[in-house]
């Protein structure tokens, strides 16, 4: 629903930033459906993504990451972390409210709409591949459901990571897309592989699962980060065990490795793929779109 709402609170240590862009997130659909979001919080603001200007004037993109104040080290191990839109109001409004210390500066290099992928998408793809996956350059990756907003930025950052990406999709479209986006092969979902893979990086859940371990090679990894078809795959355990596979949960990301993530698209020109940038007012349309996976990268909504 669109509407007016009031000037969001603005408690110490916070600031407010004037949106300019905002790019939608499977976990807005989510929100939408109710998950995570119970009825005493709403009417509840969407949108975990934004880049702005803050208060002082400065262009800024928003960490929507919100850890306790107290809290020290890793934001995304705090146990009390939201995202931006689960307890606090979200980025798909005129202004939103953040803590200070969740700003990184936008280069001038991206543009609004480029800026407002990196939060959440391309942050947690960052986290999966880096932090959590640990590949290193010359390794296969596998990246299911290739056109996701998670998914089509694994395949650009392991592209300009030094990695062999492949990757699946339902849609020969976005398989054809996912090649001219980086990625080496693409293959249908559940094809067998040339070779098995050092990682395989894990979204869509229970529809892919069993053919990501049956893609791994013995020690291999397989990091998890979303579930969009369903949350209770088969577990298959004496794959898991026999092959002596790691399975890894990442969520999200640090505010340092945003700053990392902004500093790599900045030198080595990779840029998030802006399906489409729509006025914030056709937001019902941007999310018929997600819902109905008719989405190659990210939408965005502008101001
Ligand atoms: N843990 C975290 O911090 C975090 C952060 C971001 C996202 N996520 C989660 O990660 C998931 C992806 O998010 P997103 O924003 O990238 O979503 P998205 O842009 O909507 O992409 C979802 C992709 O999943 C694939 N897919 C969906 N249903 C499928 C099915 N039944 N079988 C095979 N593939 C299917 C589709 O790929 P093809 O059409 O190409 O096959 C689709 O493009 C969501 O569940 C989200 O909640 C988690």
């Amino acid at each position: 629903m669109l509407g007016d709402r009031p000037e969001p609170d603005v408690p110490a240590g916070w600031t407010t930033v004037t949106v300019r862009a905002a790019s939608l997130n499977h976990h807005d659909l989510w929100s939408l459906r109710g998950v995570g979001l119970p009825a005493e919080r709403l009417p509840m603001i969407l949108g975990c993504d934004a880049a702005g200007v803050d208060a002082d004037g400065r262009e800024v993109i928003v960490h929507s990451v919100i850890s306790d104040p107290a809290w020290l080290g890793d934001e995304t191990l705090d146990p009390r972390r939201s995202l931006l839109s689960e307890r606090h109001a979200g980025t798909f409004a005129e202004r939103v409210a953040v803590p200070a210390r969740n700003l990184v500066p936008k280069p001038p290099e991206l543009s609004w709409e480029e800026a407002a992928c990196l939060p959440t998408a391309w942050l947690t793809a960052y986290r999966m591949l880096f932090t959590r996956g640990r590949v290193v350059p010359g390794m296969t990756v596998l990246v299911q459901g290739a056109g996701g907003g998670v998914a089509t930025a694994l395949i650009a950052l392991g592209r300009a990571a030094g990695l062999r990406v492949w990757a699946t999709s339902r849609s020969e479209a976005k398989r054809a897309r996912a090649v001219s986006l980086g990625a080496d092969a693409t293959f249908e979902p559940g094809s067998r592989l040339p070779e098995r893979v050092d990682a395989v990086m894990e979204t869509v859940g229970q529809a892919t699962w069993s053919h990501s371990l049956k893609s791994l090679k013995p020690g291999g990894v397989l990091v998890t980060s979303g579930a969009t078809s369903g949350p209770n795959p088969q577990a298959d355990l004496n794959r898991v065990f026999f092959l002596q596979l790691s399975v890894v949960g990442s969520t999200m990301g640090t505010r340092d490795e945003l700053g990392r993530l902004v500093r790599l698209c900045v030198e080595r020109g990779v840029r998030p793929i802006v399906e489409r940038a729509l006025p914030m007012q056709d937001a019902r349309e941007a999310f018929e779109a997600l819902a109905a996976g008719d989405v190659f990268g990210k939408l965005v909504l502008m101001r």
